[in-house]
Formats: C-alpha cells, structure tokens, sequence
C-alpha cells in the first residue's frame, strides 16, 4: 500500500485536478518546490556560500539515491544536463562504432533518443538497422533477430515515449551481453514509474532525465555506464570537472597536447551544472524510494488495469500493450481525429491534463493519481464517445 498520508502531504496542492501528463512533464513534491525556493534565497543570502559548501554533498547524496533506484554503484553515475546529451555521448564517443558496423533503434522513439543516433550515423559512418513497428510495440524476439555480427549497439527506450511499450529490456540485454552488444537505454519515460535494474537488465549505458516521473525539474539528468564501457568511450566535450586535475592562475597551462581523464564516469562530466535541478532530481527519488518502487510500481499498473477494463465498454482504439509484462503505467488511445476540439473542451472543464493531438490520447498515471481519477477521466472518455457516429 502506499503511504497515503506522505502522498497527501506532497500533492495535496493538487486537488481538484487530475494530472495524468507525466509523460510530458511531471509534478514535483512539496519537497522539491521548496528546495528550488530555498535554493535562490540561500544563494542570495550568504553570497552563494551556501552553493559551494553544499554542492558537493547534494551531488553525492543524489548519486546515492540515483544508484539506489537503478542498482548501480554511485561512481557509475554522472550527471549531464538533459537526456539528449546523455543518449549522444555514447553515440558520438562510442569508439568501436565504425563504417561497417550498425546500431539498432526502432522508427517510433522520442526525437532526443532517435536524433543523437542518426546525426552520429551521418557523421561517423555506422549504419543504423531500424525495426519499423506497429503501434509502437518492439518484441525483444525482433531485435534479437536484427543482430549480426556488426551489431555494436542496441539502442532503445525503456518505455516508447508515444505508445507506452514496456521494452523487455532483460531479453534484450542478456543477447547483447552474450553477444558483446552495449545495450543503451533512454530510461525517461520508464523510470520513477517502472523499476529498472541495470544488472538484472544487463544495461550498459542509460540516460534519464529528472523532469519527468522522477519529478525533479528542466536542467539536469544522470548518465549510468558500466565501469567496462567507460574507457571506450571518449568524451564529445572536455571541461575540468572531467579531468584529474587542472591550472588555475596564477598559474599557466603547460601540457596542450592531453588531458588526464578521469578512468572512471566521470571523464564524461563537462562544465558546470544546474545544482538546483539535481537535488530536485535527487529529492523526487528520494521521495518515490520512501514510497518503495515496488509499490509505486503496483499502484501505477493497478490505476490501467482498473481504467482499461472501463475502456472495454467505449468505441475506442487503446494502441498501448494489452500484455500486463509490456504495461507501463500509460494508455494511449486514438479516436476520430475530427472530435479533438471537443476532447479539448471536455478536458478543460475537468481540469484534466492529458496529452492530446488530433486524434490521440495519452494518460500516464503517477503515484498521485487515484482510482476517483481514474472515475474521472472514464466520464470524461464516455462524454467523447457519446458524439462518435455509430457504426452500422
Ligand atoms: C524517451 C525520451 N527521451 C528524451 C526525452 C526528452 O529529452 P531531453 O531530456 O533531452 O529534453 C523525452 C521527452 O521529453 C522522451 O520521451
């Protein structure tokens, strides 16, 4: 069960809403409004002080509780500052990726999964195998079937950030382990709703951002690469944060012909970071780690299951996986394209926020979502309903 009373303490500002969008952008805690809040004030007040001295604890408590949450070990985390970059590193830097081998990625992912894959194919000469799919839907038993011997990675989000397919990551990654395939995973859509463990799951590298279900805000996501990655891959960007060490004056750059990389993650590190962004991440863990992913999880799963079997009874076509192991807590549904004003109408008044296009749905439940909600948003899909033209 979850921890009902923590929950109505963190979202109670929500009432009156049901905020099923996670998908785009999620909600944060009491605990992470607050931290931004404080944030600003500390740093105006003491001068940013309070920025220095506590920046380096809040980078190593949120890698704890990011490796706690992924079964990583804190020196595999890093931090970059959104999810494209994490999913461009590895494809940019990756060094066995060579005219002649290939990459494997699927026709229905996110932009910022798909695009840091195709601008390193333009510019690196790989080529890239893609599964075209239905619906969004990708059976591990298909890209185990497009691996060859010049397969050097498989690239893939945990969830399909349009269709909600829970990717059989574990299938996935113990082919490409026993094939020495990387597995790379864009986790955003998964994670803070869905448990992920990089080992169970055989991952190699994985990128998340923190704005999304980990309900941190823009600014800031963390890399995890598995230590045997980490020196083939080398960095796209080269700042001190990656190096071992570094001349400051009074003092004069001597050596221009290398830099002393860090041999673990954190050679991958550039620049400065949104600090604010990472404790939010970081707080938002913390916050769903209290809650137990496991139950989390069950919650999530629970909220589609009860709001499908409602669906059953409407004339409308749910795309998202009927198969309980590939739910992941998101339904999409398509309805006649030419109703999306009224949909847009109906959601409004209920102050329901949801992603809707022409002709499409997509809710995706988070931990402050409930069964009256999902009440809520099967009136609202029975009112949509009721202006579809029978079928004769
Ligand atoms: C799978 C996936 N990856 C990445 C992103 C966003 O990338 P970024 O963090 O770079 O904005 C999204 C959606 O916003 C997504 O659904």
């Amino acid at each position: 069960m979850l921890n009902t009373a923590l929950l109505e303490q963190e979202f109670g500002y929500m009432k009156g809403h049901v905020y099923v969008n996670s998908s785009l952008v999620g909600m944060p805690p009491e605990r992470v409004k607050a931290a931004c809040r404080v944030f600003m004030d500390d740093y105006v007040a003491t001068f940013n002080d309070s920025i220095k001295s506590d920046l380096l604890a809040k980078r190593v408590r949120a890698k704890e509780n990011i490796a706690n949450l992924i079964n990583a070990a804190p020196q595999e985390i890093i931090f970059a500052k959104n999810t494209t970059e994490g999913n461009s590193i590895i494809a940019m830097g990756y060094s066995e990726l060579k005219p002649g081998t290939n990459v494997i990625i699927a026709d229905s992912e996110f932009p910022n999964a798909l695009n840091p894959w195709i601008n390193a194919h333009q510019r690196r000469g790989f080529d890239l195998k893609v599964y075209r799919t239905t619906n969004g839907q990708i059976p591990a038993q298909d890209i185990i079937n497009m691996m060859d011997s010049q397969t050097k990675v498989v690239a893939i989000s945990a969830v399909q950030s349009g269709w909600g397919y829970f990717a059989d990551l574990k299938a996935i990654g113990m082919e490409c382990r026993r094939r020495g395939i990387v597995l790379a995973v864009d986790a955003f859509q998964a994670l803070g709703r869905m448990q992920i463990d990089v080992q169970d799951c055989c991952i190699d590298y994985l990128a998340c951002g923190a704005f999304k279900a980990l309900m941190g805000t823009w600014g800031a996501a963390f890399i995890y690469c598995h230590p045997q990655l980490i020196e083939k891959i080398a960095p796209c960007t080269a700042g001190y944060q990656g190096a071992k060490s570094h001349v400051l004056a009074p003092y004069v750059t001597e050596e221009f012909d290398k830099i002393d990389f860090w041999d673990d993650v954190r050679k991958l590190e550039a620049g400065s970071q949104c600090t604010y962004s990472i404790e939010s991440m970081s707080l938002g863990i913390e916050l769903l780690l209290e809650l137990g992913m496991d139950e989390v999880e069950r919650h999530l799963l629970e909220l589609e299951r009860y709001l499908r079997g409602k669906l059953e009874n409407l004339p409308l076509d749910v795309v998202t996986p009927a198969d309980p192991a590939r739910m992941s807590g998101m339904i999409v549904l398509r309805f006649p394209p030419e109703l999306t004003g009224l949909a847009k109408e109906i959601v409004e008044r209920e102050h329901i926020h949801l992603t809707l296009r022409d002709g499409y749905i997509r809710m995706t439940f988070a931990v402050f979502n409930t069964k009256e909600d999902m009440d809520v948003l099967y009136r609202a899909l029975e009112e949509l309903c009721q202006a579809i033209p029978a079928k004769t």
